[in-house]
Order: C-alpha cells, then structure tokens, then sequence
C-alpha cells in the first residue's frame, strides 16, 4: 500500500538530540486535495550564478517577508524548515492501522526523496511569490554540474544587500572555490582538478550507474515497510556532498545544511534542491522510449500535507507532480550548459 499522508495529530514534538525543539506544524482539521492549477503563469527558475540583480533584490525581500512573519505562521520561514524537520527526523506517523514499524515516515533513501523535495521547493516557491505579489516568481537553482556555476552563489554570501539570504552557520571556507561533489569536503585539489572530476561525479550519477528507475530515483518503500537504506545515486552522491561542503564544521550536528533538522533554515538549501529536482528532470528527459517513472500505485499513490500560499493544508499525491510543467515551472537553459553528458570517466 502507498505511504499516507502524515496524522499531525500524532506529531513528536520531542525528538531527542540534535532536534532542540518541536518541529510539528500547526495542525488543521481542514484538509483539501491539490488541484493542479489550470493554465498557470509560467515560473523560470533561473541558475542562480546568472540571476540579475534585480531579480536578487526581489528574492531578498519575499524571504524577509518569509522571516517577518509570525512564528506559528506556517508559511514562516523558520516553520517551513520545519516541514523538512518533521518529514526527516521522525516526527511523523501514518495512523498506525497497519502500522508495522510502527509507521514512521522517511522521505530520504528511498523513492519519495524526488517527489517529496519537489512538492515541497513548490509550496515554498508559491508562499514567496505571493508574498511579493509575484505569480511568476521562481526560486533559483545552484548551477553545480556544470564548472561556471559550481561557486557558492554570491547572493548568498552578501550580508548587506542580501541579509534574507545571508546564514552564519556555513563551513567559511565555501566561498572561495567550487563545490567538490566528489567528497562534499574540502582538499587541495585545483578549481579545474574539481571541475573534472565532478563532471565524472555526474557522469556516473545521472548515466553510467543510472540505468534503471530505481538506481536513480532510490528503493520502493511501502505502507507497512520499515524505512528503508536505498537512497538513488543522486540522493547519495551530489545532493549529499552538496549537503556535507555547505554545513558548518563548528556546530555540533553540522548544522544548517549538515543536519536534517536543521537544513532548511539554510536559504541555500532551496537553491541547492532546486538543482537536485533539475537533476530529476534532465535525467527523466534523458530516458527517450525508457520508462520515466514508476507506474506502481504504491508510488503513484503516496501522499503529503503542505500549508499552501493560503494556510490551506493541502494533500498532494506522488503522481501529480511528475511532471513540472503541469506544476507551472521550468528552468532556464538559455545560457547554461550541460557539460557531463559527454564526461565519461
Ligand atoms: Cu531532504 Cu537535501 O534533503
């Protein structure tokens, strides 16, 4: 059977370390199924290294707007990081019917990491849009597969134009060299050493170990079924290194980005993921005549809850976001490259 959506009556305000306080959202007796919007305004999100200035600007201001709101907002910005606590560090239980494993809820190392992380950038990206009053509002994506953008985006690291987007609790050293998707740690290899060999990296991630749905997209995991360790060569490889390089080694739990609990309090997260779900959606292009996605209702059939631009709890299935252009969003490819489709080791 598919995995529910999570009961937040049942919601473990107290996890234990490193989780120092609730992450449970407000809950809501009031719950309505996601329609998907009909004839939407198209959202680009542009490669974060290319956005303008202007576009920084307005990106800015709809996080602090994001921050400025009252704390049990569930479109705050600290309750929104929040949302990747409870889904990750074992707040949530489906109602334990069938409950074997006692129905803990686990959105990593298994098939729900793409569609989870996509339905949640996508109620993140909505919340700022209408806090600007801006529908075609996107959140960037962090260009690190290709060598022009593997650079800590500068809008993050600018605590006097861009104060929203600024966060302390980051390894300092991030700034100054391209991200090593081989290890997720720093070394003493040149910018262009790590360029070629994340180029491998995504080589085998997206392609030469990427053959099949769930080498990809990670392990079948199922009502019933203890959490599984099966994370997708993605999951494991880039998004985790990306993880490991940004979180600060001078906190105890590698906090923000280093953390579950904590990464979403990192504004870089939403630009780090955002390339993660490109990642998804290039390697779902990529198949030509080979099955794209799982067709099994277990996958097609699970469910979440996001608050929406509106404070409306809203149930999403897996099935109705496969496919970003019925969710009213792009990337932008206008300018950026996709250099390791051709960087066979
Ligand atoms: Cu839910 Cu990048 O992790």
């Amino acid at each position: 059977a598919p995995i529910p959506p999570p009961d937040l009556s049942t919601c473990r305000t107290n996890l234990g370390p490193p989780v120092p306080y609730s992450c449970c959202p407000p809950t809501n007796t009031t719950i309505v199924d996601f329609t998907p919007p009909t004839n939407p305004p198209m959202r680009t999100r542009p490669a974060a290294h290319l956005a303008t200035a202007q576009y920084m600007e307005r990106y800015n201001r709809a996080v602090q707007l994001m921050r400025n709101l009252p704390a049990n907002d569930p479109r705050n910005f600290m309750q929104q990081s929040y949302v990747h606590c409870a889904y990750c560090n074992g707040a949530y239980f489906y109602p334990a019917a069938q409950g074997l494993n006692g129905g803990q809820i686990q959105v990593h190392g298994n098939w729900l990491f793409f569609p989870f992380h996509r339905w949640y950038l996508y109620f993140h990206e909505r919340i700022l849009g209408s806090l600007i009053n801006d529908p075609t509002f996107a959140l960037p994506y962090w260009n690190w597969d290709s060598p022009d953008g593997m650079n800590t985006p500068t809008m993050y690291n600018n605590s006097r134009t861009y104060p929203a987007l600024f966060n302390e609790r980051r390894n300092q050293t991030i700034y100054t060299r391209p991200v090593n998707l081989a290890t997720g740690t720093n070394s003493n290899l040149t910018p262009q050493q790590i360029a070629n060999n994340n180029c491998a990296v995504m080589y085998n991630e997206m392609i030469s170990t990427a053959t099949t749905l769930e080498s990809f997209m990670g392990r079948p995991y199922r009502r019933g079924n203890a959490v599984p360790n099966g994370a997708g060569t993605s999951e494991r490889g880039s998004h985790n290194a990306v993880h490991n390089w940004c979180g600060d080694p001078r906190e105890r739990a590698g906090e923000d980005m280093g953390n579950f609990y904590s990464a979403g309090r990192d504004p870089i997260f939403y630009c780090h993921h955002s390339n993660v779900d490109r990642m998804w959606t290039l390697w779902r292009e990529r198949r030509a005549t080979n099955q794209r996605d799982f067709t099994d209702t277990d996958y097609l059939n699970s469910q979440f809850l996001f608050y929406d631009e509106n404070r409306r709890l809203v149930r999403v299935r897996v099935a109705d976001c496969l496919d970003t252009t019925r969710l009213g969003y792009q990337f932008q490819t206008q300018g950026v490259t996709v250099p390791w489709t051709t960087c066979r080791p």
